[in-house]
């Protein structure tokens, strides 16, 4: 290939940081929390949106709310979306008042973001649209708002059927906001942090927007403060500025900041800047933006740099979904599943295939996580028949400038991704599109590369797509990263997209086969091969980021299981493109080694053995295998250390060691022949099985540093509780996850069982929704009882406004029950 890529040869990103993590104002008139007493009907509504509409029979609820996981499942639902009811037409109302001592003030609402094709109305006048779900908008009310009188805001979503390849929720699915601002303030992400990192200081740059909606021109001062974590003043700079009638202005203000501490995955150490407005030596806004300090470098040598050292991707994609919440944002979910992802060693997000909710880049800032943002899954051709491209022409700039000036204050952001899989991939002169789009986000910040996941090879390299990007994402071609580097010095590659491996918690299917189908519509947790033709095991891309060194690293496709896309069991409905109904009851993804309640999978442990340090071991499969006494069982075991020794039933079966033993399992891929992978990212055994239990010891130094025993349950006998958190918030919002195990009556995890569990929770709090991981399960999400699937099943609650306890009593027919207290305050 004898293009030569613009400019990534070496792309020096450094300095860049900073962190709007919320951009909270304490002013006189705070933000208003706009989530509360809102009006809600499914359904379309002639007339809804004017005032004197006669809401009284519709329902009252709080946002964020998803409509389309309270169901039911239907197989008349696309299962690709998740045999959910994400299409029709919702209509929410809201009225409230605003005091007439607030006249003359500008009125806005703040949405961020609404599923989908949102319209707007305040007193039955027209405010405005937005068609893309993902992306947060605000809109004027000053001139329609009553000051003292009621006024009715109303919004109609009409999200439409095959619009989605996964489950993108319907209805206000996240934040609302209502700002009262003095017509002199700063705007909607109106501050821009970058830095600049040399040895023991740093140079911040703040970038403030001032706008005047008022009748005169304004003389105004800014004056910026930053502190430390500890709330210590580091430095304050104070400037002076005129904007004219209805005038924006921009004031630049640097800050020198000595010895400064780094935003790190170690230490994601945060800053705040304070932005204070003043006129006539009145305070009309405060405006608070968190930050970090640190440096990003992309080079085609060494990879990725923060601060200068080296950091290889461990990262995951996710789609946006909280598994039985379905879409509605709730910040404890965000960052119970972000916490999860680090305990597998995860250190990277790419936020498929859409802008994040805000909440889950101010939990990647607070829990140092490095975050790709996506924008677009289409641009202009379509992948599925109502998709995106509808809107792309009309809508993409202002989708892709709003997406970024959100979010380009967070540190954990280090790379804009304009599309995933984008069809023009194709197309001679699809590079026009990328180019126009990679101009936009370096236009918004030169501070971060741009970016793309290219699934076909070479059509983008072909067509020179490719070269108009930054950072060459390869979605599923491990195998190529070496010959694309080759063919391309100085270009910069990494995996946008890898495995897309499947498998089910706790299922396994002996013998092990590849590419298997069951009536079950479950596949097995030995993880060879069952997937896509694109699919291959986790184990091809640790060799390949191993042997290509300077690779950024890689994105496994998922993180976390999610609603929709239930490959392999995907019923393709090839009558209409988009459409999935064949595979019925299969209804969410098999991708993930977390299921979609949150529990690990086996593959869970395989990633931590490549990912983590602290020495840890893991073994499969369960050892319950009643009637097949004497036969043959293959055994597995994932470990970070030197070798590892299995027992059975106390008696060794060998030791093997990692790099030296390796395990051969039936594999087959689009990069290579069908046939046996062999792996030395497994130990393995074959035993004959007999009760009792399997257990393996984990070495380094010859040293015992890690062990798991499985020991063969008897019948199921009680309930065990265990929450993720003792102590909750009482601000209606917060969660407890408990995990509900069967177990015998010595205590063993049961790994069969499927009792139906019944929970009967009383005192401060509610039942937010039940799970169990099963991806063919059609019970609703939002019920008092649940199966335990393999043995395991989740209970979510809720903390209501007033503190106290919250008591869950679980209750099975056979079952002894268990009792849980949580505290709420
Ligand atoms: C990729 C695509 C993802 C998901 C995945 C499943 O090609 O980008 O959105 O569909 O395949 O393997």
């Amino acid at each position: 290939m004898s293009y030569i890529p613009r400019s990534f040869f070496l792309i020096l990103f450094t300095c860049i940081a900073f962190l709007h993590a919320c951009d909270e104002r304490s002013k006189s008139i705070p933000d208003l929390d706009f989530t509360t007493e809102w009006l809600f009907h499914n359904g379309e509504t002639p007339g809804a949106e004017v005032p004197s509409f006669d809401d009284s029979g519709w329902r009252q609820l709080d946002l964020p709310h998803d409509w389309a996981i309270e169901g039911p499942f239907s197989r008349e639902s696309n299962l690709r979306t998740g045999g959910l009811p994400v299409h029709g037409t919702g209509w929410y109302r809201k009225h409230f008042t605003v005091d007439r001592a607030h006249a003359g003030k500008r009125v806005s609402v703040e949405f961020d973001g609404a599923m989908n094709n949102a319209h707007v109305w305040l007193n039955g006048e027209f405010i405005g649209n937005r068609p893309y779900g993902y992306i947060g908008f605000e809109f004027d009310l000053t001139p329609f708002i009553k000051f003292g009188g009621e006024n009715v805001i109303a919004v109609r979503l009409s999200p439409e059927d095959i619009s989605s390849r996964w489950y993108p929720g319907a209805g206000i699915y996240r934040n609302v906001r209502l700002k009262i601002n003095d017509p002199v303030h700063i705007p909607q992400w109106g501050t821009y942090l970058t830095s600049e990192v040399s040895e023991n200081k740093a140079l911040v740059n703040i970038s403030i927007e001032v706008v005047n909606t008022g009748e005169a021109e304004a003389k105004a001062m800014l004056e910026t403060s930053l502190f430390d974590r500890e709330g210590n003043l580091v430095a304050t700079t104070v400037s002076e500025i005129s904007i004219g009638l209805n005038g924006r202005t921009t004031e630049d203000q640097q800050f020198e900041i000595s010895n400064p501490v780094l935003w790190d995955l170690e230490n994601p150490y945060l800053y705040t800047a304070v932005t204070r407005v003043s006129t006539g030596g009145r305070l009309v806004d405060e405006y608070t933006t968190e930050f970090g300090i640190r440096s990003i470098e992309f080079t085609a040598d060494e990879g990725f740099k923060l601060n200068g050292e080296r950091v290889k991707f461990q990262g995951v994609c996710m789609h946006h979904d909280l598994g039985s919440l379905g879409s509605a944002v709730n910040y404890r979910a965000t960052e119970r599943q972000m916490e999860i992802m680090q305990s597998m060693g995860v250190n990277a997000l790419r936020t498929r295939h859409n802008p994040p909710s805000p909440e889950m880049l101010k939990v990647c800032d607070r829990l140092g996580i490095l975050v790709q943002v996506e924008a677009f899954d289409e641009w202009q051709i379509g992948k599925v028949i109502n998709g995106y491209n509808k809107y792309f022409d009309e809508w993409h700039e202002r989708d892709l400038r709003d997406m970024i000036r959100r979010d380009r204050n967070h540190p954990s952001v280090i790379m804009w991704s304009i599309g995933n899989e984008i069809l023009e991939q194709n197309e001679e002169d699809g590079w026009k599109l990328a180019k126009h789009l990679s101009d936009i986000c370096h236009d918004e910040d030169p501070t971060r590369p741009t970016t793309a996941g290219f699934n076909y090879y070479p059509a983008p390299f072909e067509n020179k797509l490719a070269y108009q990007i930054d950072v060459v994402g390869l979605n599923y071609w491990p195998l190529n990263y070496r010959m694309t580097l080759d063919n391309n010095p100085g270009m910069i590659v990494y995996g946008s997209e890898t495995s897309s491996q499947t498998s089910s918690r706790g299922v396994y299917h002996l013998p092990i086969e590849p590419m298997e189908r069951r009536e079950t519509h479950q596949v097995s947790s030995y993880d060879a091969i069952v997937g896509p033709p694109w699919a291959y095991p986790p184990d091809v891309e640790f060799e390949q980021q191993h042997k290509v060194s300077e690779s950024l690293g890689e994105f496994m496709w998922t993180g976390f299981d999610y609603l929709g896309e239930p490959t392999p069991y995907a019923g393709r409905d090839n009558s209409t493109p988009g459409r999935w109904s064949k595979d019925w009851p299969s209804r969410s993804s098999y991708f993930a080694p977390v299921d979609l309640s949150g529990f690990p999978k086996d593959r869970y442990y395989l990633y931590q053995s490549n990912w983590t340090k602290e020495p840890m071991v893991h073994v499969l499969p369960h050892w319950n295998w009643e009637g097949m006494e004497g036969e043959m069982i293959p055994v597995f075991s994932y470990t970070n250390c030197e070798e590892v020794e299995l027992y059975v039933n106390g008696k060794s079966a060998g030791r093997k060691v990692k790099g030296v033993d390796y395990t051969e399992i039936p594999a087959e891929f689009h990069e290579f022949e069908k046939g046996m992978y062999k792996t030395k990212y497994r130990l393995s055994w074959e035993v004959p099985y007999q009760p009792g239990s399997v257990k393996v010891v984990a070495y380094n130094g010859g040293e015992a540093v890690a062990e798991k025993e499985i020991k063969t349950a008897g019948d199921p006998a009680q309930i065990t509780l265990s929450a993720d958190r003792k102590e909750i918030a009482a601000d209606g919002k917060d969660l407890s996850f408990i995990t509900v195990r069967i177990e015998d009556k010595d205590g063993n995890f049961c790994p069969l069982a499927n009792n139906l569990v019944k929970f009967n929770v009383t005192g401060e709090g509610e039942i937010a929704a039940v799970g169990n991981g099963d991806a063919t399960s059609q019970a609703s999400f939002q019920a008092d009882n649940r199966e335990a699937f393999n043995g395991l099943c989740l209970l979510i609650l809720k903390s209501i406004k007033d503190g106290g306890k919250i008591k869950v009593v679980a209750e099975s027919a056979d079952l002894e029950s268990a009792m849980i207290e949580i505290i709420t305050n």
